[in-house]
């Protein structure tokens, strides 16, 4: 029994530390936690409540139908319409709200186009893309390419 002595000792620190550890996690836990599995199910909630900003990709057609139709035959079918003209849930709602579309200006179009356009060699090779410095480099892209149907 004289030889188990600091075996015992250790035994009750282990067993201090442990109480105290599920003591500060019961604190430090959100009690949602768990119920979806290793996430905070309150959060979902949470999120759901935020404010909209973006009315999606359908909402635009029932009053800009020749675009949603351009666009829908193009290359460029593939990208929301807000991803070039901005969240607009509000305009979807109320075209007289203060929510309005962007719309580059003439002198913008090249910057605007060649944020997904300039030639990098991150791209891949089949990506299109252009050196803004050699490609018609006085016009805007829109003199020459339609933003709804490019080709
Ligand atoms: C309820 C009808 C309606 C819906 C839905 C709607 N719009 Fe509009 N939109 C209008 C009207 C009306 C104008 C013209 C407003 C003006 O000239 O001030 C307009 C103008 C625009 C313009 C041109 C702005 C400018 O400065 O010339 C763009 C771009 C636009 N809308 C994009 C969109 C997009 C993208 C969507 C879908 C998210 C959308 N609209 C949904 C009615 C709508
Ligand atoms: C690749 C970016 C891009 C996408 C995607 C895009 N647009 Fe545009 N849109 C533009 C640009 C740039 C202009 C301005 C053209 C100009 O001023 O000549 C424009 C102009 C407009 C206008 C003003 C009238 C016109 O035809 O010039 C409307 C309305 C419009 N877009 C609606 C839409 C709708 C609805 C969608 C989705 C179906 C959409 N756009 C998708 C870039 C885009
Ligand atoms: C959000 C990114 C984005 C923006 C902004 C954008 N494009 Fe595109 N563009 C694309 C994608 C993606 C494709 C299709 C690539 C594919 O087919 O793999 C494309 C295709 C094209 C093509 C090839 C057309 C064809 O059918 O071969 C041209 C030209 C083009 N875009 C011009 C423009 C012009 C001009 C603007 C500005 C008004 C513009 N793009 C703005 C992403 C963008
Ligand atoms: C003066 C007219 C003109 C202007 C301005 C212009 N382009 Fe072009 N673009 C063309 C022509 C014509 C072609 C096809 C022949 C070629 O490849 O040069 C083309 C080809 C492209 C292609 C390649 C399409 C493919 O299938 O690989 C892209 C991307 C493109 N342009 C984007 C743009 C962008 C972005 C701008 C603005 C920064 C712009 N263009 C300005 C006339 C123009």
């Amino acid at each position: 029994m004289k030889d188990f002595q600091h075996l015992i000792r250790v035994v009750i620190i282990f067993a201090v530390a442990l109480v105290g550890f599920l003591f500060v996690r019961s604190l430090l836990v959100p009690k949602s936690f768990g119920k979806l599995g290793h996430y905070r199910a309150d959060s979902v909630d949470e999120i759901a409540a935020l404010p909209l900003h973006y009315a999606g990709p359908d909402a635009c057609k029932k009053c800009h139908a020749q675009q949603t139709a351009d666009k829908a035959k193009s290359s460029h079918r593939g990208i929301s319409c807000e991803s070039c003209h901005g969240a607009l849930l509000g305009h979807a709602e109320n075209p007289k709200s203060d929510n309005k579309p962007r719309r580059p200006k003439e002198a913008e179009m090249r910057a605007f186009c060649g944020h997904c356009h300039e030639r990098t060699i991150s791209k891949p090779a089949k990506y299109p893309q252009v050196d803004l410095k050699e490609h018609n480099p006085d016009a805007p892209c829109n003199m020459c390419h339609q933003p709804h149907q490019p080709k």
